[in-house]
């Protein structure tokens, strides 16, 4: 090894090591996600996305292009859509932080969620959770958006698969059940306690079923 070496890890560039940005030092970030105060230690330069997803766990937080373009990875910060990739987490410690999982009552989906299942805005479902957090963004404020305001609350969301307009229709449903005007759907059970029950409670798979 010689003594000239670099501290930082390199990569090889054509025939030259060429230094990669340092490892931030590490930190305590801690905010509110989904109503619950979050303490982590994590890299000073780690971005909102890789928190949210690699140390709270939500995984509703999708990473597509990593690059800012396509809405996959929306949260809302303190009440406003930001994207997470073009986040430092650092920017946004001591925050309310809300992910897709952050929008269901317990079990119970969001009248968002359900009219994106019933008027078919979520096809493959990828682009969905940041669909739903700019959509739900919206209607906190105005939830009496011309389709002129629900077109610009979504533009920088894209979607393969539903052609928009689908999705347009699921938020002005959703908006009208804000309004009053449309019940919300009845929940088809209520909440089971633990959805996920270990021991006794532990649902059997038929004999010859891998877990
Ligand atoms: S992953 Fe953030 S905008 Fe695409
Ligand atoms: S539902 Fe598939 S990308 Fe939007």
């Amino acid at each position: 090894m010689g003594g000239n070496r670099s501290p930082w890890a390199t990569i090889v560039v054509g025939t030259e090591h060429v230094d990669m940005l340092p490892v931030g030092a590490k930190e305590i970030w801690s905010a509110k996600v989904n109503g619950e105060d979050v303490e982590i230690l994590t890299t000073s330069n780690a971005t909102l996305l890789d928190v949210l997803r690699d140390k709270v766990g939500t995984l509703g937080v999708k990473r597509g292009c990593d690059l800012g373009t396509c809405g996959c990875c929306t949260v809302m910060v303190d009440g406003q859509p930001q994207l997470s990739c073009l986040t430092f987490a650092g920017q946004v410690s001591q925050c309310e932080i809300t992910t897709v999982e952050g929008l269901a009552d317990g079990a119970h989906l969001a009248p968002i969620q359900n009219c994106f299942a019933k008027y078919g805005g979520s096809q493959c479902g990828f682009c969905t959770p940041g669909f739903l957090i700019s959509a739900q963004s919206l209607l906190n404020t105005n939830t009496s958006p011309t389709d002129e305001e629900v077109k610009t609350a979504i533009e920088g969301n894209l979607c393969r698969c539903t052609g928009y307009q689908q999705i347009v229709e699921s938020i002005q449903a959703a908006a009208a059940i804000h309004r009053g005007e449309v019940e919300a759907e009845e929940p088809a059970s209520s909440p089971h306690p633990d959805p996920h029950p270990s021991g006794p409670e532990e649902p059997q798979m038929p004999p010859g079923h891998a877990r």
